[in-house]
């Protein structure tokens, strides 16, 4: 229907007669004078229409309103001397109208597509005019390249593209299951997959050796900015390697898609164990765009005259007391602020939060009386304090500490905005422990079937494995590990973790039972596309980047998904509902 795309048609078309089609953008009246704005996938071209010239068309173009579906012919023309826009790329020309079409009329839009602060919900309920805003077409625009890129890098490398199924069976990735009725087999069910971990192992037991798939992951999870309940995988498995052959493989697929789309990033990342993460950053994905990192101090604590501080520093095994320097923090934030803090720690379990002021004459706050002058002294040295900054303290439990003081640490950044935007710095967090206990019970802290370093250790929680994160600004950007590929380690780790042989046949038996046919040894990894495409993007929200998402309540406001179901087809499922949920 057309011979140019809007933005196709330039200076150089000055005199030719050309057709485009789309949308309209705005449209002008001035003084008969009709301007109309024709947007497509690459933008927008004028279009003109004098009544003098033409009044077939003109009339026409005076019945246009915005969003209706135009295809329009004319001739390329120079703007008049101060008529350019330098904000278009056709901004130096205007197409005279010959002849325009309304192939379609629209209703006035339920918003405005330039307006960022329009209800989520409307948008949401009208995603598929939100999707004609420029800023999700350059979104979709990147993510499809990605996907472009990663599939060819992995191709190169000699990986298999290989679905896997979405009828299937639970997937140990620790979130509860979707599933789905069985018609066939009345009371049983499907589950979809949480993600194709158990699928991948198998096809590396069928020698493959190079599998990936751009997999769909369904997970009934707690929702939040960087989680949907659908999602996309950057799914790899590889054979007869070791940690770093995947780490290099990532990194290659990373490194590409990177530079693919403009940015530069090295070809390696580094590396930090997930313990040096937990107890400088109190997380396991650390943003490393900035420094802040917690220094111990419960030695010195250990000699206040302070009886809570001492008593704490007494068992260092199980507790911690961290430092957390602020550069010209005293300058910055004022008492109430500084009280501000200790509010927001509380939320996350801390009793307190104590501070050191660095001033002219050595460190001042009420804290400084229970320790000596050497003790203040070291405590200026280890934390490099100047004058100007503040340190803050957290003490107590471990993981308590840990947890609230990384958060603070974020928290201290957003707040002194020392986070660079534009920045990417990628970590890699490996050797995670392989187990958690949480509440009595034991969990693998990746599943359950990563590869432990030495599993004969006194303590579950020394007990290493080889599993590795890939971090992004913060985020979890994807993990992996090198599986378990022989039977008896992976029934001890069963074992372990409390779990009977029977139950263990009953959910994982195919793949115990693989493991028994001359399993290679092999692991890989899976990245979060949306994820890898909302840090590309620089947006704050997962929903941006994925063409119909759900809301934090699991709904697709546009179709009403999920929804209640005839009786007759709950009959054929051989289901009842036993109590309607409010809608
Ligand atoms: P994991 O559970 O760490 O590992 O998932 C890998 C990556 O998938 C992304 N992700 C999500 N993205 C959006 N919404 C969600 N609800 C969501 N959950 C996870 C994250 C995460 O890092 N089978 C293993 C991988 C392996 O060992 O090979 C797995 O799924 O970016």
């Amino acid at each position: 229907m057309r011979t140019h795309y809007c933005t196709d048609v330039t200076e150089k078309n000055i005199d030719e007669v050309v057709t485009v089609a789309g949308w309209v953008n705005s449209r002008r009246d001035h003084g008969g004078l009709i301007f109309i704005d024709l947007r497509d996938k690459g933008g927008l071209v004028q279009l003109v229409c004098d009544p003098e010239d033409n009044k077939e068309a003109w009339e026409v173009a005076e019945g246009v309103r915005d969003e209706f579906v135009l295809i329009a012919t004319g001739k390329v023309r120079a703007r008049g001397e101060g008529l350019e826009n330098p904000k278009l790329i056709t901004g130096k020309i205007e197409i005279v109208l010959d002849k325009l079409i309304i192939e379609n009329r629209s209703k006035p839009m339920p918003f405005d597509l330039n307006d960022e602060k329009v209800n989520e919900e409307i948008k949401l309920r009208n995603r598929f005019l939100e999707l004609r805003s420029q800023k999700s077409l350059d979104i979709f625009t990147l993510r499809s390249k990605v996907g472009i890129t990663v599939r060819n890098t992995l191709d190169e490398l000699g990986f298999l593209d290989v679905e896997t199924p979405i009828l299937t069976k639970s997937t140990p990735e620790g979130a509860r299951d979707y599933l789905v009725p069985s018609r066939v087999h009345g009371g049983a069910f499907y589950a979809l997959p949480q993600s194709p971990q158990l699928f991948k192992q198998l096809l590396m037991v069928s020698g493959f050796d190079k599998y990936y798939q751009i997999a769909k992951c369904f997970r009934d999870e707690d929702l939040r900015a960087d989680r949907q309940p659908e999602f996309t995988q950057i799914d790899v498995e590889m054979s007869f390697c070791n940690q770093e052959d995947v780490i290099k493989v990532a990194e290659k697929v990373i490194y590409d898609v990177f530079t693919k789309v403009g940015h530069d990033i090295p070809t390696t990342f580094t590396r930090m164990t997930h313990k040096d993460a937990m107890e400088k950053y109190g997380s396991d994905k650390p943003d490393m765009r900035y420094g802040m990192a917690m220094v111990d101090v419960i030695d010195i604590f250990g000699n206040s005259t302070n009886e809570i501080f001492s008593s704490i520093a007494k068992d260092s095994a199980h507790n911690r007391i961290k430092a957390l320097k602020c550069t010209n923090g005293d300058n910055l934030f004022s008492k109430r602020q500084m009280k501000g803090f200790e509010d927001y720690v509380r939320k996350f379990g801390a009793k307190g939060l104590g501070y050191f002021q660095m001033k002219e004459d050595g460190l001042k706050g009420p804290l400084t009386k229970f320790f000596s002058e050497t003790d203040l002294e070291e405590i200026i040295k280890r934390t490099e304090l100047e004058v100007g900054d503040v340190v803050f303290f957290g003490a107590g439990d471990k993981k308590t500490v840990m947890d609230y003081m990384g958060r603070f640490r974020i928290f201290l950044a957003e707040q002194m905005d020392i986070i660079p935007k534009d920045k990417f710095e990628f970590l890699w967090v490996v050797d995670f422990p392989m187990f958690e206990v949480e509440e009595g019970k034991i969990k693998a802290l990746h599943h359950p079937f990563t590869m432990p370093t030495d599993i004969n250790k006194e303590h579950i929680e020394d007990i290493e494995s080889i599993a590795y994160d890939i971090v992004l600004n913060g985020t979890e950007l994807g993990g992996g590990s090198i599986r378990i590929h022989k039977k008896d380690i992976q029934a001890e780790v069963f074992k372990l973790m409390g779990i009977s042989d029977e139950e263990a046949s009953e959910k994982f038996g195919f793949l115990l039972d693989a493991l028994e046919f001359g399993a290679p040894p092999h692991g890989g990894f899976a990245m979060g596309l949306d994820r890898l495409i909302m840090l590309l993007a620089g947006t704050d929200s997962i929903r941006d980047v994925i063409a119909f998402p759900k809301t934090q309540k699991a709904q697709c406001l546009l179709t009403q998904a999920p929804s209640r179901v005839d009786e007759e087809q709950l009959k054929e499922l051989s289901l009842r509902i036993r109590q309607q949920a409010n809608a």
